[in-house]
């Protein structure tokens, strides 16, 4: 679902810039306090402008938390869905986060109500509870629906890569860093948290935010800077090579879980991943090929070919994203994609097509370029070479982008602090004395194996993930408390 990668034939396997600003009201059957429509006409994109609905009185119900939801129009026709909410704290002082999920294809709105946001959705499909474990509760939040036609986002979606879907988040920023709504928040740190696909989100926007951010300061754009402070990824894709390889080593020893699968099964996966034409060779060609329009044959094959030969039989009946759980997992819950479906939730959010988790319309057009199978490991690497904030974290129970692949892909970056990331030994991150994770760090540079923890680790550990957070806020080392 959240790597959709791993979705086949139909088949679930896992499955100043500003030169006006008008402000006019907004038409539009929305049912709320407050709505409104701001038009921003900017230098480097036409027809963008944000159409929100504030404080919907939906799932942030704490007294006085300031929520706006709605559309960002990132170009023509365009229809980019955010959903922000202010800090339940220090709103004035609190960084801001951006959160965005995986897929490519899946919904901001997992991370929203199964993961991290201010609510869960009770099984009655129609009510919410607070989440005392909110990242709202030490940070503003936004959460982002990209590519467009994902989740509550529709119109035209033209983005086909990962690289071609980092000027539309960042256009986002520019929109909303230019409205009266939200210019405060472009002086606050930006902590970029993403999962899964952001596992290529990450490292490619992040790059690309700065490479903005020069050509701002050598006066070649006119724009608003984005610079990112932190960036933390959470069972992420990064090199398929490597993590290819950690789904035999994960089902041959899933530390702390044991052999997963027997003895003739690994042989197979062995014999794919090795073979003269196997899942390591066709990858490797891939990586060779570069971006060459030949190339994107070369990785969609081999992309094919190492999940039907390498992670489906790796995974068997287990489910991918929590190895505890089989294939009928139920944890964490879906009620609330039931809830963003009802007419009278969406009219209050300002929602305008129905919700879709992880529709296959954008997912299909990463496959055309063979995304999937490319690696995002020397942007990684030269993220951390130039020192900036970065978590690198799984859940250990997650096998589709598991802890092992995780760590092995962060051994691999080319950086200064190679030497010494190899040389540092895990030790226990304890709260109250219990271990919620293995850790390892190096300068601003942090690994973080969490015990107990499916893909969806604040799903499963909040409040591990709620410290965690909080210490990448602080700029701290992770360390016990
Ligand atoms: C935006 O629209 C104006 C007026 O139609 C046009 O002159 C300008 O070239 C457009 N800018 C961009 C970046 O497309
Ligand atoms: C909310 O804001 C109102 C108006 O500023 C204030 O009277 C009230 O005490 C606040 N409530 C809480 C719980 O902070
Ligand atoms: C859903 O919740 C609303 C508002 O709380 C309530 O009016 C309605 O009766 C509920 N519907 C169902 C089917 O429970
Ligand atoms: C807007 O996007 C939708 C969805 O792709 C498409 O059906 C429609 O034709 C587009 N409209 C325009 C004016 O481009
Ligand atoms: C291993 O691969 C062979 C050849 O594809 C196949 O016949 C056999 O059933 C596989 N064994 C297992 C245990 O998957
Ligand atoms: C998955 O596990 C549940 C609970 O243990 C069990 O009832 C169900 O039959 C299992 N489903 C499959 C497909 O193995
Ligand atoms: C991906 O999109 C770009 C830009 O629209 C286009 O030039 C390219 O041909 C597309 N690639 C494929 C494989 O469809
Ligand atoms: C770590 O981050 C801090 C704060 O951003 C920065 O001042 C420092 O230079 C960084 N350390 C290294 C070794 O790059
Ligand atoms: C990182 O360090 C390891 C262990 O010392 C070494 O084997 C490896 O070649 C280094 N990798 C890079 C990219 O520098
Ligand atoms: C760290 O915690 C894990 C999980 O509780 C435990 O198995 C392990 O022994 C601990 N390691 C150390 C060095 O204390």
């Amino acid at each position: 679902m959240f790597l959709r990668t791993l979705v086949q034939a139909g088949v679930a396997l896992l499955t100043s810039i500003s030169i006006t600003r008008a402000v006019s009201v907004f038409e539009d059957n929305l049912d709320t306090t407050e709505a409104g429509h701001i038009e921003i006409q900017s230098k480097v994109h036409n027809a963008t402008g944000i159409r929100y609905v504030k404080n919907s009185g939906i799932c942030e119900t704490t007294p006085n938390v300031t929520q706006i939801s709605g559309y960002i129009n990132v170009g023509t026709n365009m229809s980019m869905w955010f959903w922000f909410f202010e800090s339940r704290n220090s709103p004035e002082a609190a960084p801001f986060t951006l959160w965005l999920n995986g897929g490519p294809g899946c919904s901001s709105m997992i991370g929203l109500f199964q993961e991290n946001g201010p609510c869960l959705v009770n099984a009655d499909r129609n009510s919410t509870v607070l989440n005392p474990y909110s990242w709202n509760s030490l940070s503003n939040m936004i959460y982002i629906d990209q590519p467009i036609g994902t989740g509550f986002s529709y119109g035209t979606d033209a983005v086909n890569s990962t690289e071609a879907a980092a000027p539309f988040v960042w256009t986002a920023f520019q929109v909303l860093f230019e409205s009266q709504l939200f210019s405060k928040y472009a002086s606050r740190e930006f902590i970029f948290a993403t999962e899964s696909y952001g596992g290529h989100y990450g490292p490619s926007f992040v790059t690309y935010f700065e490479e903005r951010n020069a050509l701002i300061a050598s006066g070649d754009i006119d724009a608003v800077p984005v610079v990112v402070s932190a960036l933390m990824i959470n069972n992420g894709w990064y090199d398929p090579l490597i993590q290819n390889i950690a789904y035999l080593n994960f089902a041959t020893y899933a530390p702390g879980y044991g052999q997963l699968q027997p003895d003739d099964v690994l042989k197979n996966i062995s014999d794919s991943l090795y073979g003269s034409d196997g899942c390591v060779a066709q990858e490797n060609a891939c990586y060779a090929a570069g971006t060459s329009t030949h190339s994107n044959k070369i990785c969609r094959d081999a992309d094919n070919y190492c999940i039907n030969n390498v992670f489906t039989p790796a995974v068997g009946d287990y489910d991918s994203y929590d190895i505890r759980q089989n294939s009928s997992a139920l944890f964490p819950p879906e009620y609330y994609m039931y809830y963003l479906r009802k007419e009278d939730v969406m009219k209050k959010i300002g929602a305008q097509v129905k919700y879709e988790e992880c529709p296959n319309a954008p997912y299909e057009q990463f496959v055309k370029t063979g995304d999937d199978a490319r690696t995002w490991l020397p942007q990684l690497s030269a993220l951390a070479n130039s020192g900036m904030k970065i978590l690198i974290w799984a859940g250990d129970a997650d096998m589709n982008c598991n802890w092992l692949g995780g760590h092995a892909s962060v051994l691999a970056m080319d950086w200064y602090g190679n030497e010494t990331l190899h040389n540092t030994p895990f030790t226990n991150m304890t709260i109250n004395g219990t271990p919620v994770a293995a850790v390892q760090n190096v300068d601003n540079f942090s690994f973080a194996r969490v015990y107990g923890a499916g893909h969806e680790v604040p799903a499963f550990q909040p409040q591990a993930a709620l410290e965690i957070f909080s210490q990448v806020i602080r700029k701290e080392q992770l360390h016990s408390v």
